[in-house]
């Protein structure tokens, strides 16, 4: 079937991309399993390939499937959800100034501090839930500002709108990661920005099996420099993931629906359990940000963080003693997951930079599956007790 912007977020995520195989008429887009394809003579291809780093079926198929769902004219994938933050880093030269809110993906705070600040590329962190800091932190030399929405893992929520018209009136490239949020729950090229960063690992998999990420632009000429960077650098996904990535994508609306369900319920549970000093929820009316949530997502996501009562030991107790949730690094899988980011996945961040973020020992965060949501507070209520 041909599939147009109009179809609805279901109909996209399952077809789009997707035609039954010329070759055999198999319904499911197969694993083109090749490093290269024959030519007939030197320099005369078949149809589009010549080499699978360049380009590969399976993987366009996953590509325009992206760039669906993200409302988007053009997708890239690649092997990591970091290795798409390093390529638009690569859009910046050295001098470049770029804007990064304060609260984001430990591995994307290393890869601005650490990798491209030797490259004379300067980072400078704002709190951007307050858009006169991202006005203030703007000079000439400012390429790129990057936001994450909702954040890792302090869940703060950025207006996206506004701090991509502020960039756009000084002609800088604005980038989403919309890794927490996916393209069910929010779009940020339709709300101004210029690119759009997955981690595929998340979300998008869903179940756990595979890293990738991936980058949506609607800009030809951003496009057509990444789509360069990706053919130069390589840091390609492998084709088989691609495969796993684009089956997928076709339950990514109703996984995400569950995801909400689950930790709506969640975090109102916690919310009023005398062991827990408080909740940070996009959905909960006490979040500081929730109006700006409600503008601009479809539903509140599967994450939820919260502070236990005590240091470090009652945190540590109660994350040993859950039974479903499993201990573990990463997000955005059917099972639930729960982890300690000051001494998990943001150790890397610099101490004095989680203590003013407030990434304390009490700090505890949930990513909320789709399991039974009964069984999933009981096993918090045992954790807990
Ligand atoms: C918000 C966010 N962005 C990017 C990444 C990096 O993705 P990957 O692990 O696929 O490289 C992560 C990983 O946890 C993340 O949480």
């Amino acid at each position: 079937m041909k599939v147009t912007p109009e179809h609805g977020f279901g109909t996209r995520a399952i077809h789009a991309g997707q035609q039954p195989d010329p070759a055999t008429g198999a319904i499911i887009t197969p694993i083109y399993q090749t490093s290269t394809f024959v030519q007939s003579s030197p320099g005369v291809i078949k149809g589009e390939y010549d080499y699978s780093r360049a380009a590969n079926p399976t993987r366009d198929a996953l590509q325009a499937n992206l760039a669906s769902l993200e409302g988007g004219k053009h997708a890239l994938c690649y092997a990591s959800g970091v290795a798409a933050t390093g390529a638009v880093l690569h859009l910046c030269r050295a001098g470049d100034r770029v804007i990064l809110c304060d609260d984001v993906y430990g591995g994307t705070n290393r890869l601005f501090h650490r990798v491209f600040a030797q490259l004379g590329v300067e980072t400078v962190l704002v709190d951007m839930t307050n858009i006169d800091n991202v006005r203030a932190a703007i000079n000439d030399r400012t390429r790129l500002i990057w936001i994450e929405t909702p954040t890792n893992p302090m869940l703060k929520v950025i207006d996206i709108e506004a701090v991509t018209s502020a960039a756009r009136a000084h002609r800088i490239t604005t980038c989403v990661d919309n890794t927490f949020a996916s393209p069910y729950l929010q779009n940020p090229l339709k709300l101004g920005a210029d690119i759009v960063c997955h981690s595929m690992t998340k979300y998008i998999g869903g179940h756990s099996d595979a890293i990738g990420g991936a980058l949506i632009t609607s800009d030809d000429e951003i496009h057509r420099k990444l789509k360069f960077l990706q053919l130069s650098e390589g840091a390609v996904p492998g084709i088989l993931e691609c495969f796993l990535y684009l089956r997928s994508t076709k339950t990514l609306h109703v996984r995400m629906e569950r995801h909400c369900q689950n930790a709506q319920r969640v975090a109102e549970y916690l919310a009023a359990h005398a062991a827990v000093e408080k909740v940070i929820y996009p959905g909960l009316g006490s979040h500081p940000q929730h109006a700006i949530a409600r503008k601009q997502m479809r539903g509140f996501g599967g994450m939820v963080t919260m502070y236990l009562k005590g240091g470090l030991g009652t945190s540590r107790r109660m994350l040993e003693r859950v039974r479903i949730f499993a201990l573990a690094e990463s997000l955005g899988g059917v099972e639930s997951l729960i982890e300690h980011p000051a001494i998990m996945t943001h150790a890397s961040v610099p101490p004095e930079q989680r203590a003013k973020l407030g990434i304390s020992d009490g700090l505890v965060r949930l990513s909320v599956g789709i399991e039974e949501v009964d069984d999933l507070i009981a096993d918090l209520k045992q954790a807990l007790e």
